[in-house]
């Protein structure tokens, strides 16, 4: 099959895993430079300080893309590098972005600008984060700055990356900056997250989207109805409570009920699920595995809350160096579920890739046919769902360069181009390399 015309082959990033440049040009702390520079939160001790040193290297990166072919193109704006410590605007962080997005127009790549992928200002952080239902208040000035900066060039705004890391992982897990382990404030963060989105979709009004970390959930036996309910309850914390407000304007009943002991209904105010629910121009899906859950006693101990009654079990399919399991027809099983259970939008996919034991040879060459493999899997599956009706009119493939993978660190690589973090040279994968002519044909290999 030959993707619809005008499909968009992309590559994402984020800022504070490429960038580097942390202390340079006014940008201020994030939760996560403070959270990096703890010991024992990161793997290795890692900090995104450097990083891929993409602030530096815009005009090789801008290059590179032009290499693979792409035409389009998902970056994040960091927040602390916009706007200061003063809460003042700060000019230089802007003209990063306005280097970055008319470089892109020049090259005919669209760009995909997200707001908000994780790195909070450390100063709001200090007053509560997004415990604090303020914090959201402060995303929407933050947002009317960059879009009176970039409005009249970007058309395709996504407000938040996957708020159920930002919200659960980061204040319930503690695995993620700010690194807190505190239940009520991962629930007070999840609505205040969403308020965030729904006051900044406001202030945006057109081409906003939101970018969600959605999972297929299964229960280990279907027969037992304690893994049932437990499948019912991972699918309600991963998927549900962020879907359901988004694109229906109301929380599911037993997603509330669940959360009702940490006090989640206690932060939502009259008017808040009318602008969260506001209607949206199209919906970014971040895919990577699904869930495969059991209520019994057993399995690994997963992240999300409540995690002490339900586990993922594995089903012994071949993982990435991440320890997830492939599930590329899972995200044939997310489209296909969002086609008939909720009201119809195009769908960009804003990020699926894998982590592999990369060994790169003297040149910098990464010869990675189970990335390639992944990649090619998973595109098949994008095809099925567009053959099946779904309204997919792009790709993402997760990520142009290797970077810092949060909690992982550098050991963990899902570059399509290889980067050696001593000279900063960017070498694209076999699999960079393949994807390079999928996106020239628009189609898959036969
Ligand atoms: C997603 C994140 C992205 C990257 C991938 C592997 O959850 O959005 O930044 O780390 O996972």
């Amino acid at each position: 099959m030959v993707f619809p015309e005008g499909f968009l082959w992309g590559a994402a990033t984020a800022a504070y895993q490429v960038e580097g440049a942390a202390a340079e040009d006014g940008r201020c702390e994030s939760v996560w430079d403070v959270f990096s520079r703890t010991p024992g939160r990161v793997a290795g001790g890692d900090t995104g300080d450097v990083a891929a040193n993409h602030y530096h290297l815009l005009d090789v990166d801008l290059a590179l893309m032009t290499e693979l072919n792409l035409n389009a193109y998902r970056f994040s704006v960091s927040w602390p590098r916009v706007i200061d410590d003063d809460g003042a605007v700060n000019r230089k962080g802007i003209d990063f972005y306005e280097r970055l997005v008319d470089g892109l127009l020049d090259r005919d790549i669209t760009p995909f600008l997200t707001l908000y992928h994780w790195d909070l200002p450390q100063r709001l952080e200090d007053r509560g984060g997004w415990a604090n239902r303020d914090t959201a208040q402060h995303f929407a000035d933050y947002a009317q700055v960059v879009h009176d900066a970039l409005g009249d060039r970007v058309q395709n705004w996504t407000t938040l990356n996957e708020p159920y890391c930002a919200s659960l992982l980061g204040y319930g897990a503690g695995v993620h900056a700010p690194g807190r382990r505190e239940p009520r404030a991962a629930a007070a963060a999840v609505h205040h997250l969403l308020l965030a989105h729904g006051l900044a979709r406001s202030i945006i009004r057109s081409n906003v989207s939101i970018t969600l970390n959605l999972y297929p959930v299964d229960p280990v036996n279907p027969d037992d109805p304690v893994d049932v309910d437990a499948a019912r309850r991972v699918d309600g914390l991963q998927n549900r409570l962020f879907l359901d407000p988004v694109l229906c304007g109301r929380y599911p009943a037993d997603v509330l009920a669940d959360l009702e002991p940490l006090g989640f209904a206690d932060h939502i105010r009259s008017g808040d699920l009318a602008l969260i629910g506001a209607p949206l121009d199209s919906l970014g899906v971040n895919y990577y595995t699904g869930h495969h859950v059991t209520g019994q006693p057993g399995g690994t101990t997963p992240e999300w809350i409540g995690s002490e009654h339900a586990h993922n079990v594995s089903r012994n399919l071949p993982t990435t160096a991440m320890g997830w399991e492939e599930l590329p027809e899972g995200l044939f099983t997310v489209l296909n579920r969002l086609h008939h259970e909720y009201p119809r939008l195009p769908i960009h996919i804003t990020e699926n890739g894998a982590a592999y034991d990369d060994v790169a040879d003297h040149r910098g060459f990464v010869d990675d046919p189970a990335r390639q493999r992944y990649f090619e899997q998973h595109l098949r599956a994008v095809e099925k769902a567009i053959e099946a009706g779904v309204d997919v009119r792009g790709y993402f493939a997760w990520s142009l360069l290797d970077n810092f993978e949060w909690a992982e660190g550098y050991a963990k690589r899902f570059g399509i181009a290889h980067v050696d973090f001593d000279t900063f040279d960017r070498t694209p994968k076999l699999s960079g390399r393949w994807y390079a002519t999928v996106a020239r044909a628009n189609a898959l290999p036969e």
